[in-house]
């Protein structure tokens, strides 16, 4: 064992070195002008997806793709963070670092479960390889174990990779990555993302007993149509008794005005035939329907509920923040729900445990465009239920100033809600809709605004729309106006949040 020590070094040293460096320049990204008050955020550097969601030993854990050197992408470490109420979360030391010949140009993207009192993470172990024309791919993608007793400090085995791309005619040998673990009967499972030899997203299936050993069961699902050339961050996971298959598909085209993001997030309600590793599925839809929401990953949580953080921000985005040292932010805890045979996304119920001062209003009826007094601020939730029996439109400015403004506004005779973010301040601009009808003349919603970013949760999770915003520090004011006739707030409060 004592290569494996050695090599246990190998990971520590670099992730001390890590700790060194982020440990001077945290301070000056923390304290920078967009970094979140209540949202998970690096301490310094750049991060993605969200990693190794679970809960252990009494407490959750949530990992992230984690570029710590650089408000850039670049090699992947973990990092991580840990909270006991999935609302205050704490950086803690960096997990797994990009040092060995499997994994040596990055840790990508898995995921956690937990065995025998102990917390196992099944990562991507991703290898550039030298793009010559004789070599088919430019990567090689395997799937590797590293396990912990703390929580805290983790040992990559010693037989990785666990599992290497299967061969097959309908396989593409490059792209291979994601894993995504459950249990059934006894049995482990995971999805892998992956890409079919005609370049088209879809996704393999694995079994294990022990997750050390893994065979290839199946191609769980593929492309049909508009679907993506890969797809990313697979999700397997049961909603009140419905199967849902989640992932981000790459290169999905523009239709009208959905899928107008740079990639999607999205999910398949259907039914997995375990004996033949089928996933048998309904259509394509988007979880969230704004700019900014990127490889959600889902857990169940002990109490048996359903849990989702995503990355909120997108590849290829204006990031104003990497002036400032560090880059992207993960979504708030979001719950899922199957109503109606519906997928509904709500705020988790801790969500309220971050509620400080507030102000309450009920039934404000407006004429004309009007602010109230303590409905204003950089960060906090709005909550309002606005009756639109008397007018035909309303609009909300948030983050607002002079100089800028984010839009809010809902069409009653289109039925669509849109999301403007064309003078929101520096960075990224464009507009997002959804179709949506009134309960009882009524629109309902719930607002997390925070230093440099906003989501807005229609109707009880309807739809949800995520964006980045970055506006200047004194842009807090919000106004509310009705677009002729009369706008009846029945309900509105504003409630200062705080996670510190
Ligand atoms: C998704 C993704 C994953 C990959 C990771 C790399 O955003 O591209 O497929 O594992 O990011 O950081």
């Amino acid at each position: 064992d004592f290569i494996q020590e050695k090599k246990l070094d190998k990971q520590q040293k670099a992730i001390d070195h890590a700790m060194d460096f982020i440990k001077k320049k945290g301070e000056h990204s923390t304290k920078s002008r967009w970094y979140p008050v209540y949202h998970i955020a690096a301490p310094t550097g750049w991060i993605n997806d969200p990693n190794g969601f679970c809960f252990f030993a009494g407490k959750y854990h949530l990992f992230y793709q984690y570029h710590p050197y650089s408000a850039q992408w670049g090699p992947m470490y973990w990092g991580h963070v840990i909270s006991e109420d999935l609302v205050h979360w704490k950086n803690v030391r960096v997990a797994l670092a990009p040092v060995d010949e499997y994994d040596k140009d990055g840790c990508f993207s898995g995921s956690a479960i937990t065995k025998d009192g102990k917390l196992y993470l099944l990562y991507t172990g991703h290898v550039n390889l030298p793009l010559d024309e004789k070599t088919e791919v430019d990567r090689i993608e395997s799937q590797c174990l590293a396990i912990s007793y703390d929580g805290i400090t983790f040992e990559k085995i010693a037989r990785n990779p666990v599992i290497h791309c299967p061969k097959g005619d309908n396989i593409h040998k490059g792209h291979f990555r994601d894993p995504k673990m459950w249990q059934h009967d006894e049995h482990y499972y995971t999805v892998i993302g992956a890409q079919n030899s005609k370049e088209r997203g879809q996704v393999l299936l694995f079994e294990s007993t022990d997750l050390e050993q893994w065979t290839f069961k199946s191609i769980m699902a593929s492309c049909s149509g508009n679907e993506g050339y890969m797809w990313e961050c697979p999700n397997f996971v049961e909603v009140d008794g419905q199967e849902v298959f989640i992932f981000s598909p790459q290169g999905i085209e523009p239709e009208d005005k959905k899928f107008l993001n740079h990639h999607q997030s999205g999910y398949m309600l259907g039914k997995l035939d375990y004996e033949s590793g089928i996933f048998h599925h309904g259509a394509f839809e988007l979880l969230d329907y704004g700019f900014d929401f990127y490889a959600p990953q889902v857990i169940q949580a002990p109490d048996g509920r359903c849990i989702m953080i995503g990355w909120l921000a997108m590849w290829e985005s204006e990031m104003p923040e990497q002036e400032d040292g560090w880059a992207g932010i993960m979504t708030i805890p979001r719950e899922l729900h199957m109503e109606n045979g519906k997928l509904k996304i709500c705020p988790i119920q801790e969500m309220e445990n971050l509620r400080e001062q507030s102000r309450v209003y009920e039934n404000i009826e407006l004429y004309e465009a009007d602010s109230l007094d303590g409905i204003s601020g950089e960060f906090g939730e709005l909550l309002t239920v606005m009756d639109l029996s008397g007018t035909e439109t309303m609009q909300i400015n948030l983050r607002c100033s002079s100089e800028e403004e984010t839009v809010l506004s809902y069409d009653k005779r289109k039925q669509i809600f849109s999301l403007d973010r064309n003078c929101a301040g520096k960075g990224p601009k464009g507009q997002r809709e959804i179709k949506i009808g009134l309960q009882n003349n009524c629109l309902k919603l719930r607002i997390f605004i925070d230093k440099s970013s906003i989501e807005i949760f229609l109707n009880d999770g309807e739809a949800v729309l995520s964006a980045r915003i970055y506006p200047n520090k004194e842009s807090s004011r919000i106004i509310f106006s009705p677009g002729g006739g009369k706008l009846r707030l029945t309900q509105v409060a504003f409630y200062s949040l705080s996670s510190s």
